[in-house]
């Protein structure tokens, strides 16, 4: 019988460590490592019960304050009644471990580590009967586009994902963090009142009329809110911030749009990134893209993301053999990652971009373009199989 574990701490040794313990258990392997044990963790666990419904939860308790981890861990339960929790701490006396198991645990670890005490709760889960906890969460899914150079088409891809999914009736929010650039609101042509900056203000009475109030109505239906225009105000929004408001926008909408720019390293869009169901890279087929693409990937591994959280979107995608453009064969070999996704370059998505309007709202400009960009969000989002790959 083979076991699924996921696993949050921010301490690295203790990670590595079970990483290590696992090699010794054949039937147990890790699926997900979060390095933090923040109150939006049940968000990254939800996600990946979807993929792993029969996973089981390591909670390292001392990654932040008592009462915050308990109160992290009492929210993943809430979100995922059925899944097996394992909470480690390095107390280990009475009341930690009745307030623990109040809080959800199903079992307890004590700190540091020992390996026979792993090896027996491993045991001790083997033995649990087996539930699925996973599936039909109700939480709303985070899309993340990220470029891997400048001008690859980043915002062009997050602002036509979200006007489709709009379209499509779902209640979407597309939020703009690329504080630099600020593209976003060009490309749909509006000017925000407001700006991430009166989210952060008042988060601690955020509701749905509020931050509605606050944000931009795109003409097709999707709200929108980016970084304050002036650049001196960018450090204004934090990782926190960001944290809770993704949490709020989650439990609100059915999906959220995230242009990522590409500060991949920056708290606050690191942050966006760990609340993902996806995170799209985007590319091209020029060689310093897919260099670059490689030290994102890299990058993305080493802060505990998995390969199959993120997709790699080749944009300009053109099939004509040429020296200067590598192949998709060659992207995915160089990358080790398949091509979730080619997009096939048009004149119409600069003429809509000179018009302020994503291209999507206007199916006639380039039909075959829409066409495919469709199937792209239908394969993204598991409407149904797409069809064609490549556009
Ligand atoms: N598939 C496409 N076909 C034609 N033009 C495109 C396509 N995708 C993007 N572009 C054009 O490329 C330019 C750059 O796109 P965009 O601003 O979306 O890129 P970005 O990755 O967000 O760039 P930045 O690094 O500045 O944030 C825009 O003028 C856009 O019109
Ligand atoms: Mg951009």
């Amino acid at each position: 019988m083979s076991l699924s574990l996921l696993l949050a701490s921010n301490d690295e040794q203790f990670r590595e460590l079970v990483r290590e313990s696992l090699l010794n258990q054949p039937n147990a392997k890790l699926v997900s490592e979060y390095p933090d044990v923040a109150p939006n963790l049940y968000i990254r666990v939800l996600q990946d019960l979807e993929r792993h419904p029969e996973a089981a939860l390591i909670v390292d308790l001392s990654s932040a304050g008592q009462e915050e981890s308990l109160k992290s861990l009492e929210k993943v339960r809430q979100a995922a009644p059925e899944l097996y929790i394992i909470a480690a701490n390095y107390s280990g006396d009475g009341d930690t471990v009745i307030s623990t198991v109040r809080a959800g645990a199903n079992d307890f670890l004590l700190l540091p580590l020992r390996r026979s005490d792993f090896r027996g709760a491993i045991e001790r889960l083997e033995k649990a009967p087996r539930r699925t906890a996973g599936g039909g969460s109700r939480l709303g899914r985070i899309y993340s586009f990220v470029g891997t150079k400048g001008g690859v088409g980043a915002t062009t891809l997050a602002v036509n994902f979200a006007g489709v999914l709009a379209q499509r009736k779902q209640q979407t929010v597309l939020i703009d963090l690329d504080f630099v650039g600020n593209d976003v609101a060009m490309q749909v042509g509006a000017t925000a009142q407001y700006t991430l900056m009166e989210v952060g203000e008042n988060l601690a009475r955020m509701d749905q009329a509020l931050f509605e109030g606050f944000v931009t109505r795109d003409p097709l239906g999707f709200f929108l809110v980016g970084p304050p225009d002036a650049l001196e105000q960018q450090n204004y929004f934090s990782d926190v911030m960001l944290r809770d408001f993704s949490t709020f926008l989650v439990e609100k909408y059915e999906s959220v749009v995230v242009d990522a720019g590409r500060a991949v390293a920056n708290d606050v869009v690191l942050s966006a990134l760990q609340a993902s169901s996806i995170i799209f890279l985007v590319m091209t087929q020029e060689f310093p893209t897919i260099r670059n693409a490689q030290r994102y990937i890299a990058y993305l591994m080493r802060m505990g993301f998995n390969q199959d959280q993120i997709k790699v979107v080749v944009n300009h995608y053109q099939k004509r053999n040429n020296s200067n453009y590598a192949t998709l064969e060659q992207i995915q070999q160089t990358l080790n990652q398949p091509v979730f996704y080619g997009i096939a370059s048009a004149p119409a998505v600069l003429a809509s971009i000179n018009k302020a309007r994503p291209l999507v709202s206007d199916r006639q400009a380039a039909p075959e373009w829409d066409k495919a960009f469709r199937a792209f969000v239908d394969k993204a989002t598991g409407v149904r199989k797409a069809v064609a790959k490549t556009a």
